[in-house]
């Protein structure tokens, strides 16, 4: 196959070039390539080619929640994304807390339109009292772990947690919120919240985890990621940390840069999310952060919810928002960063992250597997969440006008997307 009058962007820099991918590998970069006899031509022209994205953060809803999304459906609409990897988030019914569920998530897998890893969580059925088995999932290469929807309330517990996944060489990853403060809200505590008579969440309830795991990270040496980071004070609290040469890394969601708690005045629960939405000041913060490397990858915390759920009232509705099918070009409209460090925040520093550099990220370069992405960034489409692929609608994003559409989509060589089209 190749890929005919693209630009390759990728960590290295950005040239114009062909790129024939033989047998699952990328063979040849060049100015201008020979199709051999049979190749495939896909076209590249105006358009960008890039490693595929890397999300660190989907929840892909199996096993236990069908209705609202598979590892099928969830890795199709990732690769309409432009994703190549996912990181599916344990927070399933069971909880991925043992081999078997992790064994069960990796076989859905292997037939996914992109490459599904799994993260394990990091108590036994997230309930914060007890370590998972860590190791045993380790072994079966997980390399990250969370209890993400809810973060581990207690300090000696992820000290310890830390200790282990520091000594199995994987990374452990906080859902950041003060159960505590958190109690009873909403939405963001704030003028939004007063006003509508909603309770809300305190920023605190974000920011004393990230300090408390800051210091724990600084007292185990283990490094600690930040998952959906929403406000200007954690944001601040990662900044000196990183500063102090602490090994911290952290993520932010697209809704965090794209939307504030004003559009819960619609009370339509499809703004619900945790964390919440804020006000303009953090949104502002989130997009510094991406800018100056403070955040280190954008994330979808793809959180798919079945449409009778997301229609109950808002104090009722499920948090989370559905993500992969909207993050590039939400990246490349809000941002007002170049292409090329969108990229970076979606592709090759995520895929560091999640240990799977080599793989996916790039560089696009003779051997590479083809886990690659082709964007066409100037073209305009409108969401319309009945044409997304996930088997949710949960989009806050309907009837938006979006810059930046992937055209084509390679997972090991196999075009996956073709003109935008799913092809399995
Ligand atoms: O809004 C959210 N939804 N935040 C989370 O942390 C979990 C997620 C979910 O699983 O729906």
């Amino acid at each position: 196959m190749v890929l005919r009058g693209g630009k390759v962007v990728d960590a290295t820099g950005s040239r114009r070039a062909d790129v024939l991918v033989v047998d699952g590998v990328v063979a040849a970069v060049a100015e201008s390539v020979d199709a051999p006899s049979g190749a495939r031509l896909l076209d590249a022209s105006g358009c960008v080619v890039a490693p595929g994205l890397v999300d660190l953060h989907a929840h892909l809803r199996q096993p236990g929640r069908e209705e609202a999304e598979t590892v099928e459906s969830g890795s199709r609409a990732a690769a309409l994304g432009g994703y190549t990897a996912v990181v599916a988030m344990p927070n399933t019914e069971p909880a991925i807390d043992s081999a078997a569920v992790v064994r069960e998530v990796l076989d859905l897998g292997a037939t996914a339109c992109c490459d599904v890893r799994v993260a394990g969580a990091i108590t036994k059925g997230r309930k914060g009292e007890e370590l998972a088995p860590l190791a045993e999932m380790a072994a079966l290469g997980v390399r990250l772990f969370t209890d993400d929807g809810a973060g581990v309330q207690d300090a000696r517990l992820m000290r310890r947690a830390l200790e282990y996944t520091s000594a199995l060489g994987v990374l452990l990853a906080q859902h950041c919120e003060d159960d505590e403060l958190a109690e009873g809200g909403h939405m963001h505590e704030g003028d939004w919240s007063s006003r509508l008579g909603i309770p809300g969440i305190p920023t605190e309830a974000e920011s004393m985890m990230v300090a408390r795991d800051v210091a724990l990270a600084q007292l185990t040496g283990a490094p600690v990621h930040f998952l959906h980071l929403s406000t200007a004070m954690a944001i601040a609290m990662v900044r000196a940390a990183k500063a102090a040469k602490i090994a911290v890394t952290a993520e932010a969601a697209p809704h965090h840069f794209t939307l504030t708690d004003e559009t819960v005045s619609s009370y339509d629960p499809v703004y619900k999310v945790n964390p919440p939405l804020r006000p303009q000041a953090d949104v502002d913060a989130v997009k510094a952060a991406l800018a100056d490397g403070t955040i280190d990858a954008i994330a979808t915390d793809h959180a798919p919810h079945a449409q009778e759920a997301k229609e109950l009232p808002f104090d009722q509705a499920p948090p989370g928002m559905l993500g992969l099918e909207t993050a590039l070009p939400l990246a490349i409209g809000e941002l007002d960063l170049p292409l090329e460090r969108v990229l970076a925040l979606l592709s090759w520093q995520p895929a560091r992250i999640a240990g799977l550099a080599g793989q996916h990220g790039g560089p696009i370069a003779d051997g590479a597997p083809a886990n690659l992405t082709v964007i066409d960034p100037d073209a305009v489409w409108v969401v319309e969440p009945e044409h997304l692929a996930s088997r949710s609608r949960n989009t806050p994003y309907a009837g938006r006008k979006l810059t930046g559409r992937v055209r084509h989509t390679l997972l090991r060589g196999e075009p996956v997307v073709v003109d935008a089209e799913a092809q399995r």
